[in-house]
């Protein structure tokens, strides 16, 4: 039976590629982000491109009720990697920072990664 890998963030940029290079390599997979179209036209792809199973999660990580709700899905799952990538930078300087866009990057880049 093929392993399993979780990516976050892998509707685009650094995640998308981890979790091509995943399935070129034969793990199957689950891809999570917000944009579910962008998901499930990847899941779809990596499936069929290179034989393996794929299953596309909507979420958005920032938000800690679906952080809850996606590890209790996660954990009725045999995972064999977690690719832990969902990520946000705001590029300017701190004292401008919104705080509900401070929230959210906290959120998102500390505490969703070490729930
Ligand atoms: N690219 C670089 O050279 C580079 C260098 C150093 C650091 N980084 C950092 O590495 C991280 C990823 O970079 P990237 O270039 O791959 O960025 P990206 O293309 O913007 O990808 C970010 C991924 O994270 C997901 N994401 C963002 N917010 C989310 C949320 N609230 N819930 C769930 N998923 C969320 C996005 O999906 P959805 O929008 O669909 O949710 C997307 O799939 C960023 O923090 C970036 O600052 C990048």
């Amino acid at each position: 039976m093929a392993q399993l890998a979780l990516v976050t963030g892998a509707s685009s940029g650094i995640g998308e590629a981890y979790a091509e290079r995943l399935a070129r390599d034969g793990w199957d997979l689950v891809v999570v982000a917000r944009r579910h179209d962008r998901l499930d036209d990847l899941a779809h792809r990596l499936a069929d491109d290179y034989d393996i199973r794929a299953r596309a999660i909507a979420a958005d990580l920032a938000d800690e009720g679906q952080v809850t709700t996606l590890i209790a899905e996660v954990a009725e799952m045999e995972l064999d990697l977690l690719v832990n990538n969902a990520a946000l930078a705001h590029y300017m300087p701190l004292a401008d920072l919104p705080l509900e866009a401070a929230q959210s990057l906290v959120q998102l880049n500390v505490l969703a990664r070490s729930s």
